[in-house]
């Protein structure tokens, strides 16, 4: 064999599909790492990649933001608009839980990444990611463990169990090519201690060291060469104002930093104009008028009128006893998540900038070797973080 030949097979054409995980830690804000020793995630963004942060689409919660993540599309796009279902004609509504299992609900025109692998030949697992439970175009993740009610989300022993069967079962002994893993923690701690707490610290040690065991059992399966773990979340959090001097923003009926009207017939204009102007930290839109930053108006789900407060304030607080939320801005530090990344086709040790988390789905795309569908993101955004600059073999550009 002739040495220009050599080169050619050990250059970035040489690239065989690597294997990926994806892990949300919901809750995981950008900078829970500072006043936490946390050196599973040091050593990982010493091996990888670290971005400063990243930017979640607006609203920032939980099933949304997450079906961003899986798709690439903005929440106007994909129309997953909140983490609850309801109808405005029966006054129907389902929680976060009951939500999952609305096909039509998920199944809204956007496909999320595990189908499209699937489509194209891959093998595909989740464990109690958002949307696991749904069905998409008539499919379902092949392999998929769907997170059980009332399920315990901080215990410790279950996160390891969980990381076993993904490692050993799904990675090793099913050859899966992509999963994707959740984790309900630090949300929950956050929401109820506030991200100033030493209880929210306590997660972030546990997050922490469940980092570290991914990692360690990836390597006890010898699937570090061939392994790129992404691990990311929804969502930050911020602490709620409270007590004496605060002016609390209070409407019937809306709770939380943001909420959604449906005002009766011929009353639209009223409704509007006693709610603009209400509380000077209350922001009011009219559907068509939502700042287009956002992406957050298009959708015939979200309904005419918008409100949302600004960082701190709930709507009602009076009713609602969390020290922590998330929901607001999407422009609000608070509001944004890590990112980091690990394996054989990231960087190591190196520290980018922020970016939103559209641009996820086309790294993950073509980290997989997979045709993405339609999305709001681009690969030219996260590129930098892929030895070769994430370079194709195909000159048509292909994948
Ligand atoms: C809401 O309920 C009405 C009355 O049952 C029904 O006609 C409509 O299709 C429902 N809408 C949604 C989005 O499920
Ligand atoms: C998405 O949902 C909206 C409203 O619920 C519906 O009108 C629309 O037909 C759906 N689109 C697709 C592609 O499923
Ligand atoms: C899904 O399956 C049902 C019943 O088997 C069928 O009527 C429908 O056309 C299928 N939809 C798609 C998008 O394949
Ligand atoms: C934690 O999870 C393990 C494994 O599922 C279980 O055996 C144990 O009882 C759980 N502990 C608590 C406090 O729920
Ligand atoms: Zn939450």
């Amino acid at each position: 064999m002739n040495s220009d030949l050599m080169l050619f097979l050990v250059g970035p054409c040489s690239k065989v599909r690597n294997k990926l995980l994806l892990v949300s830690f919901d809750g995981f804000r950008w900078d829970y790492d500072r006043d936490v020793d946390t050196p599973n995630l040091d050593k990982m963004a010493e091996d990888g990649v670290k971005a400063a942060y990243v930017t979640p689409p607006y609203l920032t919660i939980t099933s949304p933001t997450h079906f961003t993540l899986l798709t690439g599309r903005y929440i106007e796009n994909h129309g997953v608009i909140h983490n609850m279902w309801f109808n405005t004609t029966t006054q129907e509504k389902k929680q976060y839980y009951m939500t999952q299992f609305v096909d039509d609900y998920w199944d809204n025109g956007s496909l999320p990444i595990w189908i499209t692998a699937q489509r194209q030949g891959l093998k595909t697992g989740s464990l109690h990611f958002p949307g696991t439970a749904a069905t998409y175009r008539n499919k379902t993740i092949q392999t998929r463990q769907v997170e059980p009610r009332f399920y315990n989300h901080t215990n410790e022993t279950d996160w390891r169990q969980n990381v076993d069967k993904v490692m050993g079962d799904w990675f090793k002994t099913q050859d899966l090519d992509f999963v994707s893993l959740y984790f309900g923690e630090p949300d929950e701690t956050g929401h109820k201690y506030g991200p100033d707490s030493p209880e929210r610290r306590d997660a972030v040690r546990k997050v922490d060291r469940t980092v570290g065991y991914i990692r360690e059992t990836a390597e006890t399966h010898g699937l570090t060469d061939h392994l790129n773990i992404i691990i990311t979340a929804d969502h930050g959090m911020t602490t709620v104002f409270r007590g004496d001097g605060v002016n609390e923003i209070i409407l019937s009926k809306i709770p939380g930093p943001s909420g959604m009207l449906l005002p009766k017939e011929g009353m639209l204009e009223k409704v509007f104009r006693t709610l603009k102007g209400a509380h000077p930290n209350l922001h009011v839109y009219k559907k068509e008028d939502m700042p287009a930053r956002l992406h957050y108006s298009k959708h015939p789900r979200i309904l005419p009128i918008i409100l949302y407060a600004d960082k701190g304030y709930v709507i009602n607080g009076v009713i609602q006893y969390n020290k922590g939320e998330h929901g607001f801005d999407n422009n609000v530090l608070d509001m944004k998540p890590f990112f980091r990344a690990v394996g054989p086709d990231f960087h190591q040790n190196l520290v980018v900038g922020p970016f939103e988390t559209v641009n996820v789905y086309p790294l993950m795309c073509h980290l997989l070797g997979i045709k993405p569908e339609l999305n709001d993101g681009s690969l030219d955004n996260t590129r930098h973080l892929l030895l070769y600059g994430g370079e194709s073999c195909d000159p048509k550009g292909g994948f």
